[in-house]
């Protein structure tokens, strides 16, 4: 049995302020909940807001990006050293807004990867498939292409942490969710390839997460498929009654 992740990701939304009051009203909404786990990813100058408000909850804090090296001339930069002194545990690498708007590319993304991991953090490695690249038919291919760099030259015993997130870019931020089938098809994909660069118990284990348009009403649905191991919420994860609905779904 995989133990669900519930993440939020903010992206470039909320003030410290309006982190502190989301904070105040989502914790008692999750406070008896102790089936999924859950974690919050709010841009990096909410992360200390978030981690004081979160202190003594179940709730995870995550980052939304980390760069590869652990100092140095990199400026606008932030490092795994500098999210692990502040408390932070997990990270989102390899968003698709970041591959398709900051230049961030499989090779990128596997650097990413390996430093996290090795740094101790969870990172919740995002792929998926362009709607062109669906309509073209060649969805698996890319999904194959993207998971192969991004576990290259990482073993099995230093990827244990390892979450991914499958997000189909049509589905992101646009309200057409996949359906519960076609997610689940894409992660068996991703699970197979967890299998040949990790082995077959590795990819058991693995938790892969949907993303793109997950809401309230359509939680439950995509929840149902054993291969979605939880989800990775945009824009509904910044209410926290629609989060807290989403994770409890
Ligand atoms: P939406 O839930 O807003 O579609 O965003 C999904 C996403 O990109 C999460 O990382």
């Amino acid at each position: 049995m995989r133990i669900k992740l519930m993440a939020a990701n903010w992206k470039m939304y909320k003030t410290p302020d309006q982190t502190r009051d989301f904070f105040r009203d989502f914790l008692p909404l999750v406070s008896g909940h102790t089936r999924d786990e859950i974690v919050v990813c709010p841009p990096f100058l909410d992360l200390s807001a978030a981690l004081e408000a979160a202190q003594g909850s179940k709730v995870a804090i995550g980052a939304q990006n980390v760069h590869w090296k652990e100092e140095g001339a990199f400026t606008g930069e932030t490092s795994t050293i500098m999210l692990l002194a502040y408390g932070v545990t997990h990270v989102i690498i390899g968003h698709s807004e970041r591959r398709q708007y900051f230049g961030e590319t499989d090779d990128t993304v596997n650097l990413r990867l390996k430093t996290a991991l090795e740094a101790g953090l969870t990172p919740i490695c995002c792929v998926g498939e362009v709607l062109e690249e669906r309509e073209a038919g060649s969805t698996d291919d890319v999904l194959r292409r993207q998971c192969t760099r991004a576990f290259h030259a990482i073993s099995a015993k230093k990827a244990a942490r390892l979450v991914i997130a499958y997000e189909p870019v049509w589905a992101i931020g646009t309200g057409k969710t996949a359906t519960p089938e076609i997610a689940a098809e894409a992660h068996a994909v991703i699970r197979n390839e967890a299998g040949r660069a990790f082995g077959e118990d590795f990819a058991e284990k693995l938790r892969i997460l949907y993303g793109g348009s997950v809401k309230p009403d359509n939680s439950s649905a995509l929840m149902a498929q054993e291969e979605i191991d939880g989800a990775l919420v945009g824009g509904a994860s910044l209410d926290p009654k629609s989060f807290a609905a989403i994770v409890k779904y």
